[in-house]
């Protein structure tokens, strides 16, 4: 099938619930975004698979949530005040703004007019906390996560015991004042990142850097996305972050119906960013960051290794995998076959005659029971075969109907949403079978 253009997802998330625009009401804000019913359920499934392959099943890894407002000395010693730029060219003629480094010509795209000369923009957002609005209050939104972990590094160490190698993950919103905000969610202003700073000995960054690479590949696949949508791309020198001695992003075909390499985007970033935010933590702040080796006494500064990825970016790439078209004996169905821990909804319970209390009883009763477990919608709303079309296009990956013969022999009728397939199993056994077909797949 061939892959679904960024239209055609949008238009899916907006007609069923997973994503708005923000505040739209009021025409919207540029590169803002709303989750709605359907879509923070799935975002949440992303975040909790992320937490639970990043911190639960590891004994190497410890959680935490720092604040979005820090210090704003915490972004002169990040570099961020003085480096994280991008150069901004505005046309003479529309007064359209661009990032220079994406252009194709040096022309307007929009009107062919003439481009001034680029700028450095910086990307941090502004704010003031306390009364009163001088450069005394000012503070930044933070456009990453992780300096939260390399501020903390201390405390962690120190209430924690963890002993290096050793991580500290973080799931949370960065702000970025992007240029050109765009593609739906791919680039917003406004976005949840799940970063993890790994604090190795030197010398053995290399090392953890490729553990991490390939761990955070199979993690992207084992949850569904297929491998021919999914490269590995080291980064050239002059395009390194300027923390990062050796990046490697996970890329993701997000644009199939461009050209050549234009086809893959970011889909996630892992960076050997050495000892730099250490060393210039401890430098502005004046206290110790070093770590001391409590087996042979040897003082050092830890390297990291940082995998960083926004939910929203992942929920992106799992929606354009999971979207297929499939033709039926009596029109298409489109279905999201994304994978069964990911979807929103586990079930849905479909009473066959709505009219017949019974049958509704029983059904409602079954959504009920299973309720205590999965996330399941109960659906009386309208014929079958539309119950099964409004399931598949959400990704629910069992329909169960409740019908006449069910009130005789307690016997309910699952079907599978990639197959279609139909069983017929007692309705006390359905809760074991999504828990072997869904928290165990
Ligand atoms: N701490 C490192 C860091 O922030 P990054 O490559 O700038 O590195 C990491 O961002 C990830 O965050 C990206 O791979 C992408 O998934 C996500 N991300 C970055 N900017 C974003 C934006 N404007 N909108 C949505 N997601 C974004």
């Amino acid at each position: 099938m061939a892959a679904p253009d960024i239209e055609t997802v949008a238009a899916l998330c907006k007609r069923r619930g997973f994503i708005f625009q923000s505040s739209e009401i009021y025409g919207g804000l540029r590169g803002c975004w709303d989750y709605g019913p359907l879509g923070i359920e799935l975002k949440r499934n992303i975040t909790n698979e992320w937490w639970d392959a990043m911190v639960h099943r590891r004994d190497d890894v410890v959680g935490l949530e720092s604040s979005i407002l820090m210090n704003p000395k915490v972004w002169e010693a990040s570099g961020h005040v003085e480096t994280f730029t991008d150069p901004l060219v505005e046309c003479k003629n529309c007064h359209h703004r661009f990032r220079a480094d994406k252009l194709k010509s040096d022309t307007c795209p929009d009107c062919g007019g003439i481009l001034t000369e680029a700028r450095q923009f910086n990307l941090m957002l502004k704010t003031f906390l306390g009364p009163v609005e001088d450069a005394a209050a000012e503070v930044r939104l933070r456009p990453e996560t992780a300096q939260g972990m390399f501020v903390n590094f201390d405390n962690i160490v120190t209430s924690t015991r963890k002993k290096i190698p050793f991580g500290i993950a973080q799931i949370g919103k960065s702000f970025r004042n992007e240029i050109t905000p765009g593609n739906f969610i791919f680039r917003t202003r406004e976005f949840e990142q799940m970063e993890m700073e790994f604090f190795c000995k030197p010398g053995t960054d290399t090392e953890w850097y490729e553990h991490w690479v390939s761990t955070r590949h199979r993690w992207h696949l084992d949850l569904g996305l297929s491998c021919e949508n999914v490269r590995l791309r080291v980064h050239e020198k002059a395009e390194l972050s300027h923390y990062s001695i050796g990046t490697t992003d996970i890329e993701y075909r997000f644009f199939p119906s461009y050209e050549g390499e234009d086809q893959w985007g970011e889909l996630e970033g892992i960076a050997n960013r050495t000892d730099y935010d250490l060393t210039q933590h401890q430098a502005f702040s004046g206290k110790s960051l070093t770590y001391t080796d409590p087996y042979t006494n040897e003082k050092y500064l830890p390297y990291v290794i940082e995998p960083a990825i926004g939910s929203g970016r992942s929920m992106l790439a799992f929606l354009f995998d999971a979207y297929h078209v499939e033709p039926t004996a009596k029109a298409e169905r489109v279905v999201l076959k994304l994978h069964p821990r990911l979807a929103p909804n586990k079930a849905a319970i479909l009473p066959l005659a709505r009219n017949k209390p019974e049958i509704v009883q029983m059904a409602r009763q079954l959504t009920s029971d299973l309720r205590k477990r999965f996330v399941v919608a109960y659906d009386d709303t309208g014929a079958i075969g539309k119950l099964y079309a409004r399931q598949d296009e959400i990704g629910t990956p069992y329909c169960v109907t409740v019908d006449h013969q069910s009130l005789e022999d307690n016997q309910v009728t699952v079907r599978d949403r990639d197959t279609t397939e139909q069983i017929r199993i007692s309705a006390s056994s359905v809760e074991q079978l999504l828990a072997d077909r869904i928290i165990d797949s």
